[in-house]
């Protein structure tokens, strides 16, 4: 399977960074081809109104490398690993305009809307987050939200990984071992699984298959 990276720090050696890079191996480690994207080599336009800045065509006008990035390697993925510092409680600022510019891209005046949609939808997703308080509350909103966009666009959220952390590096020092979340998540980014139930939805009382019963009980 293709999986691409997307890291949205400004630091590029820091900790979401790295976070990132341990999911990439785990997935590299699951026989996944792996690229990696820093959207700061991409994105620099904030969303305009698309209604002054599009051409004719539909096409998207701002000049930068976000609809190569979009086009050549987000679409082509099977899989994202999506890493973010925690900032004011929700994603980083460029990881949002990667999600704003996305709407011209998706909307009916785009020039292949409906081409583009198709391929956002069916991916499987991953999250991790950097960030340097601990509480749960402080990644709770960012996390619903990538639930919500993920649900929207049709796409499975595997997991999310969080990481505490401040200065460069400093995940590596959490001992709640974040890279290592970060790595079994890229592992099973294909294989991990997933459910939402509702109330008729058929299945058994087991999630996990039976144990063996010829191991049960040996050491
Ligand atoms: C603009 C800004 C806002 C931040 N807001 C928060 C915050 O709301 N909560 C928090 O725990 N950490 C916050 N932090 C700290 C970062 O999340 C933390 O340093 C993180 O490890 C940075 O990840 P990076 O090294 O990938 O950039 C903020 C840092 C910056 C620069």
């Amino acid at each position: 399977m293709n999986v691409l990276v997307l890291s949205s720090s400004p630091r590029r050696n820091g900790n979401s960074a790295l976070m990132a890079q341990a999911a990439a191996d785990g997935a590299r480690e699951a026989g996944h081809r792996v690229e990696f994207a820093y959207l700061s080599d991409h994105v620099q336009g904030l969303l305009r109104d698309c209604r002054t800045c599009r051409a004719v065509d539909g096409a998207c006008t701002i000049g930068d490398g976000y609809e190569r990035l979009l086009l050549d390697q987000v679409v082509p993925a099977d899989g994202l690993i999506i890493a973010t510092p925690l900032y004011w409680y929700g994603m980083s600022g460029a990881l949002k305009t990667f999600f704003d510019r996305m709407f011209c891209y998706t909307s009916g005046s785009a020039t292949d809307g409906d081409g583009v949609a198709a391929g956002l939808m069916g991916k499987r997703v991953a999250v991790t987050i950097a960030c340097e308080e601990s509480y749960r509350g402080a990644t709770l909103g960012v996390i619903a939200q990538f639930q919500e966009l993920t649900r929207y666009l049709h796409q499975e959220l595997v997991g999310v990984a969080v990481g505490i952390g401040n200065s460069r590096g400093e995940v590596a020092a959490d001992p709640a071992r974040p890279l290592e979340h970060a790595a079994d998540l890229g592992r099973r980014l294909f294989d991990a699984r997933i459910t939402d139930y509702r109330i008729d939805t058929p299945r058994s009382n087991r999630v996990w298959a039976a144990p063996d019963p010829e191991r049960v009980g040996t050491p």
